[in-house]
């Protein structure tokens, strides 16, 4: 559909018109320093094929100086990941860069993206550094990363947004002069608004020799809930790199969502005049996967990705939809990949069959793992006549995170109803070794708990405990999360079985070893949790 604007002559910038806008996705950095997420190696792994499935140009892989877990997950996604630039994060600080460099030398585009801050506020009480003085670091810092990862390092100006603009100009001529090859102007606080970010790039873009042959990138924070308007209109102002993460996470209120500037992007470009290599039908699935690792449900009214997002409640939006979709729709369901959850597979279905159907929505599965989930399959085909592709991904998740399991449950039984009191006995794997418990408490799934904590001799205090059916229907598979206090320390744990009881006892059985491999959760009562 076109509609037509007034837009006056010249009062478009035609800095990069008609260039592919670069998607850099920062999910696995600063999506992880969300509160209470915690990935592993093997569910940042997933996520970052997933983002080279959904199209996405650059992945920001983490901040290996943080951790050794993070310098390890970065490296695999370095070494396994191939399709996208793999970037990994660094302070203008020495050591940082070299361990940055150490992380991602194997890939095959590396990117090392370093950060100093630009603002008064945080020079100085921050990193008590005199302006001369950041120059100077970033002047260093650019030139030593440069000097490792030749033609591909991005420099960022951390509270860009509320620095001195004239300061701020300075550092940025620094860096391109060292050899930075993006330039990102972050909104690091979500302080900006659209009007005003977009003076600031048209400054930048003004005083800053050389702007114009390096990659302007732009990294837009929430809090004032403008982080996608701010990408937008720096974008129309010339900016050529979106920096945004899946579902909108990061710090704080998050940030710019990929989905959200996606979907912006293609639905008006008769405005935006900028494509991007962004697989639209990728969208859902990517969305879904992110939610399921992180544990952050996507609100039923978020944009693009939401429940609701393209369900018409009122009357009057219905009669519309029926008589022609565009009175109400501006975007397709199947254009962000949904639609392909109907039933995809029964339980005549061979392994054939399910190892394709698993192929086209991204998962490539041969051997030992093509046989676990074929039994998996067969298992819920028995209960559940019509398998979604939900149902698939559920599966296969499952699966995965089982594997790197320490316990895990391989026997549960409980009995429970009106006047009885409910009784539970478990056996719980901790690697090859039997452990058995039982109890009695108020509730079935209270038993179940308490006798999984006599099994494995921890005594978990249940701060949260969630229930949600996968798919319609009464058969569906149910999906539990509890979150659980362990001396002090909080720890989340996630299952998904055909029976409610089962997956609990999973969830709770995984929130333990959470325990054991110290991955606690950052917050006293996970509210983020669904
Ligand atoms: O918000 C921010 O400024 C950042 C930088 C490290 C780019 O995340
Ligand atoms: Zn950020």
């Amino acid at each position: 559909m076109t509609i037509n604007v007034d837009s006056k002559p010249g009062s478009r910038p035609a800095r990069n018109q008609d260039q592919p806008v670069i998607f850099f996705d920062t999910t696995l950095r600063d999506g992880e320093q969300s509160p209470g997420i915690s990935l592993n190696r093997e569910d940042k792994l997933e996520i970052a094929h997933q983002l080279v499935r959904t199209g996405v140009d650059v992945i920001e892989a983490g901040f290996p100086a943080t951790s050794p877990g993070d310098f390890e997950a970065v490296q695999a996604i370095a070494q396994q990941v191939s399709g996208a630039v793999v970037c990994g994060l660094a302070r203008c600080v020495e050591s940082d860069i070299y361990t940055c460099w150490d992380a991602i030398k194997d890939a095959e585009r590396p990117r090392i993206h370093t950060f100093i801050s630009t603002s008064d506020v945080h020079l100085e009480h921050q990193i008590k550094k005199s302006y001369d003085e950041v120059v100077d670091v970033a002047r260093q810092m650019v030139r030593l990363s440069a000097s490792l990862c030749s033609g591909d390092v991005e420099f960022s100006a951390m509270d860009a947004t509320r620095s001195n603009r004239a300061f701020l100009a300075r550092v940025l001529q620094a860096a391109i002069e060292e050899g930075a090859t993006t330039i990102n102007v972050p909104d690091t606080v979500g302080y900006t608004l659209p009007t005003e970010y977009a003076s600031l790039i048209d400054y930048l873009y003004d005083k800053v020799a050389g702007l114009d042959r390096v990659v302007l990138s732009v990294h837009c924070h929430n809090d004032l809930g403008l982080a996608v308007a701010n990408s937008l209109v720096a974008v129309e102002r010339g900016a050529s790199q979106v920096e945004v993460a899946v579902n909108g996470l990061g710090e704080r209120a998050g940030n710019a969502a990929l989905e959200e500037v996606a979907m912006a992007l293609v639905t008006r470009r008769d405005l935006m005049k900028r494509p991007c290599n962004i697989i639209t039908t990728e969208i859902a699935r990517t969305s879904r996967l992110v939610a399921n690792l992180t544990g952050y449900v996507v609100q039923s009214n978020k944009a693009v990705v939401g429940k609701n997002a393209f369900a018409h409640e009122s009357g009057i939006h219905q009669d519309g939809v029926l008589k022609e979709r565009s009175t109400y729709e501006i975007m397709r369901a199947k254009d962000i990949g949904l639609g392909d959850s109907d039933i995809v597979l029964g339980k005549h279905s061979g392994r054939h069959a399910l190892r394709s159907r698993l192929a086209e929505v991204g998962i490539n599965l041969d051997g030992e793992r093509l046989n676990e989930a074929f039994r998996r399959f067969k298992e819920l085909a028995d209960h559940k006549k019509a398998i979604t592709t939900l149902d698939l991904e559920a599966l296969v998740s499952e699966e995965m995170r089982e594997r790197h399991d320490i316990y895990s449950l391989t026997h549960f039984y409980v009995s429970a109803g009106s006047n009885v009191i409910p009784t539970a006995q478990v056996e719980v794997l901790r690697e090859e070794e039997s452990l058995r418990g039982k109890a009695f408490s108020g509730g079935s799934v209270e038993s179940i708990f308490c006798a999984i904590d006599d099994a494995v001799g921890i005594t978990g205090k249940l701060l949260d405990f969630r229930v949600r059916a996968i798919t319609s229907g009464k058969d569906a598979l149910a999906e539990v999360r509890v979150a659980v206090e362990v001396d002090g320390k909080n720890y989340a744990g996630q299952a998904v079985a055909i029976d409610v009881l089962e997956a609990s006892a999973k969830a709770y059985v995984r929130a333990l070893n959470s325990v054991e491999t110290g991955a606690e959760v950052g917050i006293a009562r996970p509210e983020w949790m669904f």
